[in-house]
């Protein structure tokens, strides 16, 4: 049976702008973040405190959290990948943060330079801060359903990895099908094996739809019992550390799902196409969003 309501976990600000090449104006940030904080969304994915000379895209985090709007009843989570990052967007006022592992030894390799093993024992240093700060922690493990320099990721790894960052404090892990290559099939498979470890309760997806499949899986998630979904608005984004990973799917087309499923999101469509429209003009692209692609009015 599918859950009566889904949390959407709005990404854009984050995953969707991070892979581009130029450098997006601080305002035009703060703009998309206070207009998503208009449509009903619960959360907003903010910015990430990573290195600048890794991911320069993102080297406004404090300027970000310090001229958004922050709504009474919305949280803006961060990236924070090590203590020092987490003390910084404490620093910045964030009251929520995520720590983002993987299930392939490559990939994390790439993208946050170490091994699995050295990164929970980083991420086992900023549970320990967050904790003792009362800030909640989301934990995201990447490369479920496949890893760009590994291949195929067995559903065992990612139960297992799923498990130790649950079982360290995270209260949800977000599942990422970080380049978008699983299909229903292997989503099936691969959640099975997860929540034998993790409550669905504590479980998100987070697809990207490189392959054209996110919707696809986001609907066996949601019959499996996940209710807690990312989407980017526009269909914004990819990973810098994931060549020809695209955007994950759009919020507008997540929605639009669910309201047609009767799901409750407490999401506006029309203010969140506006908010669409708005990032792709300030970028000068095409939306990715199927429903905002349409010419026919809703
Ligand atoms: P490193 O170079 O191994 O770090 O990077 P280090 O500890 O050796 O330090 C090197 C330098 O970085 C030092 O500065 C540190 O102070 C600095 P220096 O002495 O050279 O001047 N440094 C930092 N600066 C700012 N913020 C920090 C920080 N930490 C150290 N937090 C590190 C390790 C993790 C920092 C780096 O690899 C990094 O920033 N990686 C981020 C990668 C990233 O943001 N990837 C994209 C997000 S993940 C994703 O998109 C997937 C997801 O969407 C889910 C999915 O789709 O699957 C979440
Ligand atoms: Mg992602």
């Amino acid at each position: 049976a599918f859950p009566k309501r889904v949390k959407v976990v709005e990404v854009g600000p984050r995953d969707g702008l991070q892979n581009e090449k130029n450098i997006v104006p601080t305002p035009v940030k703060i703009s998309l973040i206070n207009m998503l904080s208009e449509t009903g969304l619960q959360v907003i994915e903010a910015t990430s405190f990573v290195s600048p000379k890794w991911v320069p895209q993102m080297a406004d985090h404090t300027e970000v959290m310090q001229g958004i709007n922050k709504l009474p009843g919305i949280s803006y989570p961060v990236l924070t990948p090590n203590l020092k990052g987490f003390q910084a967007a404490v620093a910045a006022g964030a009251k929520e943060v995520s720590i983002f592992g993987a299930a392939s030894e490559l990939f994390t390799k790439k993208n946050i330079n170490c091994s699995i093993e050295e990164s929970l024992e980083r991420f086992d240093e900023v549970m320990t801060a967050a904790r003792a700060a009362s800030i909640p922690v989301r934990g995201y493990v990447s490369c479920v359903l496949g890893c760009p320099y590994e291949g195929k990721i067995s559903a065992a790894k990612v139960a297992e990895v799923s498990k130790k960052m649950y079982s360290m404090g995270c209260y949800e892990i977000s599942l990422g099908d970080t380049i978008g290559i699983g299909t229903p099939g292997s989503m099936k498979e691969m959640l099975t094996a997860v929540m034998k470890e993790v409550p669905v309760g504590a479980l998100a997806v987070h697809c990207h739809d490189t392959y054209g499949q996110a919707l696809a899986n986001i609907l066996v998630a949601l019959q499996m019992g996940v209710s807690v979904v990312d989407a980017s608005v526009a269909g914004l984004g990819g990973c810098p550390y994931a060549q020809g990973a695209s955007g994950n799917v759009a919020t507008e087309d997540l929605v639009y799902m669910l309201n047609g499923l009767g799901i409750h999101t407490g999401v506006d469509l029309q203010k969140l196409m506006d908010t669409g429209t708005f990032i792709c003009n300030a970028l000068n692209r095409r939306t990715n969003s199927k429903v905002s692609q349409a010419s026919c009015r809703l």
